[in-house]
């Protein structure tokens, strides 16, 4: 976010006029409590399909449904009123067609107010980008590694790291930038591949394990936070330890219930004389 205190929304033209310039700061949300207090701070958030990992204990996101992302992206839009927010379409609902994708985009842009859909995929996806942004559908694009594509990839691993497999991650962030998205997400590939999109496209990339040369960075907020236990990719920055801040806060008040130390006296009602 920009020094000077933001009171309107970020639109995605602005979104898209900062390639180049200051770096955009981005993050996932999916509740209302999370998103409000990021929204100071962030550019952009995205309501990520990681939520099926994050909030939902799924292995994968090939679980999320439209309804699910329905329901976090109202609450992530309800609960902010600056940063640009982006929802993601999960897997299935719109990789069939481009009109199976516009169904899906229309609904979650209609029931939830964002300002964007996000989908996974290079120049297979280019057909379907270009028909939801000439019916008014602005789409991030998404790169490198794709976690719909989890088993396909062999798993959740680095992407573009030979030099024939980081000219096929230029080729394709092109094509989806060039059919209308007017950002794309470049994950898990080594800087110099990044640099190289960052070069070759004329909107913004947003790098998440992709090097700081992109024109702006993403993590899931649950990452860096410390809150999301499972497992921790190597490339996110632990700003924060909450998941033992909460820890700590729990055992406390369970040793206070058994001492009956709570409720103290100042936490109960007075009856009426
Ligand atoms: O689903 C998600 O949170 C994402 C980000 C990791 C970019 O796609």
């Amino acid at each position: 976010m920009s020094a000077e205190v933001r009171i309107k929304r970020l639109t995605v033209t602005d979104i898209m006029a900062r390639k180049g310039q200051a770096p955009l700061v981005c993050l996932t949300a999916y509740t209302a409590p999370v998103a409000r207090i990021l929204d100071d701070h962030v550019d952009l958030l995205l309501v990520g399909d990681s939520l099926g990992m994050v909030i939902y204990g799924l292995d994968t996101t090939l679980g999320v449904t439209l309804d699910m992302m329905v329901a976090h992206g109202a609450a992530v839009v309800r609960a902010t009123t600056k940063a640009c927010v982006v929802v993601d379409l999960p897997f299935g609902s719109y990789q069939a067609s481009p009109a199976a994708a516009f169904a899906a985009a229309a609904r979650v842009m209609s029931e939830t107010g964002c300002a964007a859909v996000k989908l996974e995929g290079g120049a297979e996806m280019a057909d379907t980008v270009a028909f939801l942004v000439q019916r008014g559908v602005p789409v991030v694009g998404h790169v490198g590694l794709t976690p719909q594509h989890v088993h396909r990839l062999g798993g959740f691993r680095a992407q573009a790291r030979t030099k024939s497999q980081a000219d096929r991650l230029v080729a394709d962030a092109q094509d989806i930038a060039n059919a209308g998205a007017f950002a794309v997400v470049v994950e898990a590939v080594p800087e110099g591949a990044a640099r190289r999109v960052t070069e070759a496209i004329a909107v913004p990339t947003i790098g998440i394990g992709a090097g700081a040369v992109c024109d702006g960075q993403i993590l899931v907020t649950d990452d860096m936070l410390g809150l999301f236990g499972t497992f921790t990719p190597r490339f996110v920055k632990r700003y924060a330890e909450l998941g033992e801040a909460v820890s700590g806060a729990v055992a406390a008040y369970a040793r206070d219930v058994q001492a009956r130390n709570f409720p103290g006296p100042e936490h109960q009602f007075k009856a009426i004389e």
